[in-house]
């Protein structure tokens, strides 16, 4: 089942996942989850951070593993998505060593990198909670259009648009961007308990209605996650207009979709 929320702006949709993890740590505190980067998260982990030092949230049981992560920049190094987490989320929640993983795209033997993850990822006994963004051209994780979704973590060579989506990275030098990476694959995402994707900005509002309203594709793996019985995405309102717009073609004028106040805190 699908449920879509849709909330003012990028700040209560960060609220909101920030909110979901919250409770997922709350009720399960060992849960194992899948984390994203990008824009599209920075406020969640924001407000995850702020409630960890209000000692509101406590991850101290919790393994995060992340999506994807770059191949060829050594670890920690400008625009990986281990700066990202280190600075973000894994170093102001204080997570020991053994909590978090991401893909290792400085290892030397990237397949045995893949089979280690899925490995590791099993070892935990599976998601529970996969985060996702979404990609402008309909990608979650690092899976460009047409992946095959029956794969676990595998190597990608990166759409030129997804490169240059990276650019605010990479001091605006596309030369510096990765041209491959490692990610997490769908049947990895949809293998997990529940599966939330946020999603803000007018930049998504398409690939959101293709992915929400259009075809079940790999030619738009995020609307593979369609299938998954436990699916809530999280839109701001200029990332809904197209899709609450076809909605309500599709539907006869009929929005029904939840409008929800948002109280940050
Ligand atoms: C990036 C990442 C994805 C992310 C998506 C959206 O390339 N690999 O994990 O969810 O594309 O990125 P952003 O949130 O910066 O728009």
């Amino acid at each position: 089942m699908m449920r879509v929320e849709i909330w003012p702006n990028k700040t209560a949709v960060g609220w909101r996942a920030a909110r979901i993890v919250r409770q997922q740590l709350a009720r399960y505190p060992n849960s194992v989850f899948a984390m994203p980067t990008g824009m599209t998260p920075l406020e969640m982990y924001r407000f995850l951070v702020k409630w960890h030092g209000a000692g509101k949230l406590d991850a101290s049981h919790a393994r995060f593993f992340n999506l994807d992560e770059f191949v060829g920049l050594p670890r920690g190094a400008p625009g990986t998505y281990f700066r990202y987490m280190q600075e973000r989320f894994w170093g102001p929640l204080a997570l020991r060593p053994d909590q978090f993983d991401i893909p290792r795209g400085w290892a030397d033997d990237l397949e045995a990198e893949c089979r280690r993850y899925d490995a590791a990822i099993q070892r935990c006994g599976g998601l529970d909670l996969a985060l996702v963004g979404l990609g402008a051209n309909g990608h979650i994780g690092f899976n460009e259009p047409g992946t095959d979704p029956r794969v676990g973590t595998h190597v990608v060579e990166l759409s030129p648009s997804s490169r240059k989506a990276q650019l605010p990275w990479f001091q605006g030098r596309e030369d510096r961007v990765p041209n491959r990476a490692l990610t997490m694959g769908i049947a990895s995402i949809l293998s997990a308990e529940r599966v939330l994707m946020l999603v803000w900005g007018r930049g998504k509002a398409r690939a959101v209605a293709k992915a929400l309203l259009g075809a079940i594709d790999p030619a738009v793996p995020a609307s593979l996650l369609r299938t998954h019985s436990h699916f809530t995405v999280l839109l701001d309102r200029e990332a809904a207009a197209w899709y609450l717009r076809l909605r309500g073609r599709m539907y006869g004028g009929r929005v029904l979709g939840p409008h929800i106040a948002c109280r940050p805190d």
